[in-house]
C-alpha cells in the first residue's frame, strides 16, 4: 500500500469485528510511528495500549457509568469552540448527518443518537485501543505534534490492513481511563484511538471534504 492509498482508505471506522489485532502488528506500527515529526523533536506523546482484559475492564467500568446516567468528568479542554461559525458548523453537521443516515437514526430520534454516541465508549467493538496523553503544561504547538503522531499511526495501521477511529469522546470519561492506565498526574488525555479490523457487513460511511480552492491559495 502506498501513502496515497493509505491516506485515501483511512476513515473513522465505527464498526469493528472482534478479530484480535496481532500483537506483532501493533508493535510494528507503534515502533514505526515513533518516526513522527515534532517541534524540537520533543516527541510529547505518551501512549497506553489496551487489549484483552484491560480493555474489557475499561469498557465495563465506563458502561456502568453510562448506565447510571453519569454525565462524565470535568473537561480538561474544549473539544470545539463554543460558537462554531461557518463553514465549520455546516461541515460538522454534514458529517453527523451522513453518519446517522447510515445508521438509520432519524434527526428527532434522540435515543438513537444517544446510543450512537455511547458506542464510543465500547470502542465501537474494537479489540484494541490506544490512549494518547500530552504533558499538562505543554501548549498548542505540542498538541499539533500529537496530531501528527496520531495520523502517522493511523496511516501505518492501514498498511497492516487495520482500521482506526480517533476519539476525543474518551476525555468525557477520562477518570475511568486513568483508573485503568494509571498515568502520572502531569499528563492530560487528548484522545483514544480504537483499533481493529473493520466489520465489513455494513456499508462504510464516507465523509466529504471541502474543495482545494476552499482551503488553499496558490501564489505564483
Ligand atoms: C482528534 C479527533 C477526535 C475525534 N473524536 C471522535 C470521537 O470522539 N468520536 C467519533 O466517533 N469520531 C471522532 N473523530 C472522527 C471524526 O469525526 C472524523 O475523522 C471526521 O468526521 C472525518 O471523517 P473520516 O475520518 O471518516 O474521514 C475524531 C477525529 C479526530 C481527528
Amino acid at each position: 500500500m502506498n501513502v496515497y492509498e493509505a491516506v485515501a482508505s483511512r476513515r473513522a471506522v465505527r464498526r469493528f469485528s472482534d478479530e484480535p489485532v496481532p500483537a506483532e502488528a501493533l508493535e510494528r506500527v507503534l515502533t514505526a510511528a515513533q518516526r513522527a515529526p515534532s517541534g524540537g523533536n520533543l516527541q510529547p506523546w505518551h501512549c497506553y495500549v489496551l487489549t484483552g482484559s484491560s480493555l474489557a475492564e475499561l469498557k465495563k467500568r465506563t458502561a456502568e457509568r453510562l448506565a447510571a446516567g453519569d454525565p462524565g468528568d470535568p473537561r480538561e479542554f474544549e473539544m470545539y469552540p463554543p460558537a462554531l461559525g461557518s463553514p465549520y458548523h455546516e461541515r460538522r453537521a454534514a458529517a453527523a448527518e451522513r453518519r446517522y443516515a447510515a445508521l438509520g437514526v432519524a434527526r428527532e430520534d434522540e435515543r438513537g443518537r444517544r446510543e450512537a454516541v455511547a458506542a464510543n465508549w465500547d470502542c465501537f467493538g474494537a479489540p484494541a485501543a490506544l490512549f494518547c496523553y500530552v504533558p499538562r503544561d505543554f501548549g498548542s504547538a505540542q498538541w499539533v505534534d500529537i496530531g501528527l503522531y496520531l495520523q502517522t499511526l493511523m496511516l501505518l495501521l492501514r498498511a497492516e490492513g487495520l482500521h482506526s477511529c480517533p476519539q476525543m469522546a474518551w476525555s468525557v470519561y477520562r477518570r475511568t481511563v486513568a483508573e485503568v492506565v494509571s498515568p502520572p498526574d502531569d499528563l492530560v488525555l487528548f484522545c483514544g484511538v480504537s483499533i481493529g479490523y473493520e466489520d465489513t457487513t455494513t456499508e462504510p460511511v464516507r465523509t466529504t471534504r471541502a474543495s482545494l480552492a476552499e482551503t488553499t491559495t496558490f501564489l505564483d
